[in-house]
C-alpha cells in the first residue's frame, strides 16, 4: 500500500520536512488501520514540524497529534470496518507515527468510536484542543467553580481558547478572554466572550502576594509569568487549570494564593488521559459545544500547506482551529 504523509527527519541539528509518498513501514503497530480522513494542526505538531523543543523521539517520523477517519482493518473483536474512530494523544507524533497521513495504524485502546452526532469532520474541528479546553472544564466543574462566575481564558484567540471560550459561555460562565490580538476582539465577542483584556495586563512579573480578586476559575494556554499573575487575581476558592506553555514553560508562585484564598491549581493532560475519562469528555463535547460557533473558528488545509501552517502557529498568528483534510489537493 502506498500513501501520501507528512515525513519529519532529521539533518545534522536541523529537521526536514516534506509531503511524499510513503509504504506501511512508517505506520506505527497496532490492531487498527485507519483510512485517515481529518487530522489537525495542534501548537505540539508546529513545535515538532518546525523541529522547536524535544518533540520527536525518532526520524523519520510522521507528525500529528491527533486524526479521525474509518477503520479499514481490525484484529480486534470491539472494532469493524467501517466504524468511525477518534484517536488524539498517546504521543503520536511524537513516538508514534501520527495522523498527518492518509492511512495509520494504532493499538485498539486508544481508539475511540465517535458519537453519531459527530462526524470525522467535526471530530477534528474539535480535536486535541476541544478535548482539552473539555478536560479543563471538567476540572473547575469537579473544584465547584459553577455556571455563572467568571473564567478567564488566555491565549483566547488559539486553538485551545477559542473553543474553551465557546463551551464556557454556553454553558453559562462570564468569560473573560484574554488575547495579544486586539484585532481579534469580534471574533471572540462572537466565541461569548464577555470581557476582553490584553494579554500584557497578564504577562508583566510582580512581587505583591496577591492582587484584587478577579475570576473564579481560569484555563491557561500561556504558563510563564501569565499563570503566576492568574494566581495572585483568582477569587476564594477558585481554581486554575494549566493547560499551555505558549508563553513560557516557567512560572513563580508563593504560596499566598493557596493558603490565603484556597485556590487550587490542577494540570490537564490530554496525551495520556484515560479512556473513561476521554469518552466522558467527547460525550460532553457532543452535548455542550455549540456547532455554530465551533463552524467560525475552523479553517481547512491540504496536507501540502501544513508546514506553512506549522511555522504560523509558532508565531501566534494562526486563529482557532485548522484542520487538515487528507482528500483535499493543494
Ligand atoms: N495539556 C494538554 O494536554 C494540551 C493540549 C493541547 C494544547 N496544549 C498546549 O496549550 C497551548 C495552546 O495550544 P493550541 O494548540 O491552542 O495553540 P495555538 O492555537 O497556537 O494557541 C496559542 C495561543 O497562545 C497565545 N500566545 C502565543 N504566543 C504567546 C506568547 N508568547 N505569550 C502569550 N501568549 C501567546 C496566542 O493567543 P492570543 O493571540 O489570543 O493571545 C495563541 O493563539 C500550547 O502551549 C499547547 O502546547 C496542551
Amino acid at each position: 500500500m502506498k500513501f501520501k504523509a507528512l515525513v519529519l527527519d532529521q539533518s545534522g541539528d536541523s529537521v526536514t520536512a516534506e509531503v511524499r509518498e510513503v509504504d506501511e513501514r512508517l505506520l506505527g503497530e497496532g490492531e487498527l488501520t485507519i483510512k485517515v480522513h481529518y487530522s489537525t494542526i495542534n501548537y505540539k505538531d508546529g513545535m515538532a514540524i518546525t523541529g522547536t523543543g524535544k518533540i520527536v523521539r525518532s526520524y523519520p517520523m510522521i507528525p500529528g497529534v491527533d486524526l479521525a477517519g474509518e477503520v479499514v482493518n481490525s484484529d480486534f473483536e470491539e472494532f469493524s470496518v467501517g466504524d468511525l474512530v477518534v484517536v488524539t494523544g498517546f504521543r503520536m507524533g511524537e513516538l508514534y507515527p501520527g495522523g498527518l497521513s492518509q492511512f495509520a495504524r494504532v493499538p485498539a485502546r486508544w481508539a475511540i468510536k465517535l458519537p453519531e452526532s459527530i462526524s470525522t469532520r467535526r471530530a477534528m474541528e474539535i480535536g486535541t484542543a476541544g478535548l482539552t479546553s473539555m478536560l479543563s472544564i471538567l476540572a473547575l466543574e469537579e473544584h465547584q467553580v459553577v455556571p455563572g462566575s467568571s473564567v478567564l481564558v488566555t491565549g483566547a484567540a488559539g486553538g485551545v481558547g477559542s473553543t474553551a471560550v465557546s463551551l464556557l459561555s454556553k454553558l453559562g460562565y462570564h468569560v473573560v478572554a484574554s488575547t495579544g490580538r486586539r484585532s481579534e476582539e469580534p471574533y471572540l465577542r462572537e466565541l461569548g466572550a464577555s470581557e476582553i483584556i490584553d494579554r500584557s495586563e497578564l504577562s508583566t512579573p510582580t512581587q505583591r502576594p496577591l492582587l484584587s480578586e478577579r475570576w473564579h476559575g481560569a484555563i491557561d494556554a500561556v504558563g510563564g509569568d501569565t499563570l503566576s499573575n492568574i494566581l495572585l487575581q483568582t477569587r476564594y476558592g477558585g481554581c486554575v487549570a494549566s493547560v499551555g506553555l505558549a508563553g513560557g514553560a516557567n512560572f513563580s508562585t508563593t504560596v499566598y494564593p493557596f493558603l490565603v484564598r484556597a485556590v487550587t491549581l490542577v494540570g490537564i493532560d490530554s496525551v495520556m488521559t484515560p479512556l473513561a475519562r476521554r469518552e466522558l469528555a467527547w460525550s460532553r463535547l457532543a452535548r455542550d459545544l455549540d456547532l455554530s460557533l465551533l463552524d467560525k473558528m475552523v479553517s481547512y488545509v491540504s496536507l501540502s500547506e501544513v508546514i506553512d501552517v506549522a511555522r504560523r502557529i509558532m508565531k501566534g498568528e494562526v486563529r482557532g482551529r485548522v484542520v487538515v483534510d487528507m482528500d483535499q489537493e493543494s
